[in-house]
C-alpha cells in the first residue's frame, strides 16, 4: 500500500479511542497525525507511536471547536508535508468528543453549545479544513465518531444534548459522503455502545455495571474493538462504504 497520513483527533486520552486508533493505524502501515488539546502532550504520543512502529508521525494542538486552531493545525500538517516528513493525507478521523449526564431540564445553553460545538461543530470543521488534500489526491478516507445515543436516545451515559449532537453527525456523514462521492473520498461513520474509557466523568461501577448488563455481549468493548473497525473503514477494502454507519454496540442495539 502507498504509505499516506491518518490525521485523527482526540488522540492523546489514555486508555481512551483515539490513542488506540492512532496505535492500530500505525501499526497497519499508516503515517500517524496526532491531534488534541495539548501541543506537548499531542507531540509526545505521536513521538511515542512513531517510534513504536517505525512510521513518520506528528503532533500538535487543535481546538475543533476554534476554526483558527483547526486551520493552524490543517498548516502544521500542510508544512510536514510538504517538507517530506509525513506522507500525503490519505485519512482523517474526527474522534475528539465529550459527552454529559445532565439530565435536559437541568441543561443550560452553555452546555448545549458545548456539547455540540465538540462533537458536531468540530467535526465539521475539521473536516473541512483536511478535505481538499484529500480531494487533490484523488483518494480519502473520513470516519466520524457518532455513537449508540444517536440511535436509541441515550439510555447508555449521554443524554440530550450528547445524543443530538452525535445525531447531527450521522446526518453529516450521510450528506457528504453523497457530496463528495465523485472525488474518491469516502465518508463513513461509526456508532459505539459503551466503551471502556475515561470519558464517563464521574460515573460509578453501579451504573457501570448496568450499563454492561443491558449489552447482549454482556461487557462494554475495549478501545482496540473500535479501531479495529476504523483500520477497516480506513483501509483500500471499504472502498465501497459510501455513507455508510457501522454498529459497534455488543447487540445492545440492533435495528
Ligand atoms: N467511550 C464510549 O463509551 C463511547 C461510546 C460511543 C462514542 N464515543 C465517542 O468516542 C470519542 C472518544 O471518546 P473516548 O471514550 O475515547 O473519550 P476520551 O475522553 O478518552 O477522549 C476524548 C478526547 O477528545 C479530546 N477533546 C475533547 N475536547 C476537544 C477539543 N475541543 N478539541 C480537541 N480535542 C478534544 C480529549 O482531550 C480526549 O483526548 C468521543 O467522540 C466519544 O463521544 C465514546
Amino acid at each position: 500500500m502507498t504509505q499516506r497520513t491518518a490525521v485523527i483527533t482526540g488522540a492523546t486520552s489514555d486508555r481512551g479511542i483515539g490513542m488506540a486508533t492512532a496505535e492500530r493505524l500505525a501499526h497497519d502501515g499508516w503515517a500517524v497525525v496526532v491531534l488534541d488539546l495539548d501541543a506537548a502532550r499531542s507531540a509526545d504520543v505521536a513521538a511515542r507511536i512513531g517510534a513504536e512502529h517505525g512510521v513518520p508521525a506528528f503532533g500538535t494542538a487543535i481546538d475543533v471547536t476554534d476554526e483558527a486552531s483547526v486551520l493552524a493545525a490543517r498548516d502544521a500538517v500542510a508544512t510536514e508535508v510538504a517538507e517530506g516528513r509525513l506522507p500525503q493525507i490519505g485519512a482523517v478521523i474526527n474522534i475528539a468528543g465529550i459527552t454529559s449526564p445532565v439530565p435536559f431540564l437541568e441543561t443550560d445553553l452553555a452546555l448545549w453549545n458545548t456539547v455540540m460545538a465538540v462533537n458536531a461543530t468540530g467535526t465539521y470543521l475539521v473536516t473541512k479544513a483536511f478535505l481538499p488534500a484529500m480531494i487533490d489526491a484523488g483518494w480519502g478516507r473520513i470516519v466520524n465518531m457518532s455513537s449508540v445515543s444517536a440511535q436509541r436516545g441515550g439510555g447508555v451515559f449521554g443524554k440530550v444534548p450528547y445524543s443530538a449532537a452525535k445525531a447531527a453527525i450521522l446526518g453529516f456523514t450521510k450528506a457528504l459522503a453523497r457530496e463528495v462521492a465523485d472525488t474518491g473520498v469516502t465518508v463513513n461513520s461509526i456508532t459505539p455502545g459503551a466503551v471502556d474509557t475515561n470519558i464517563r466523568v464521574g460515573t460509578t461501577p453501579e451504573l457501570e455495571a448496568r450499563i454492561a448488563a443491558d449489552i447482549p455481549l454482556g461487557r462494554t468493548a475495549s478501545t482496540a474493538e473500535i479501531a479495529a473497525v476504523i483500520a477497516f473503514l480506513t483501509s483500500e477494502d471499504a472502498s465501497y462504504l459510501q455513507g455508510s454507519n457501522i454498529d459497534i454496540n455488543g447487540g445492545s442495539h440492533m435495528h
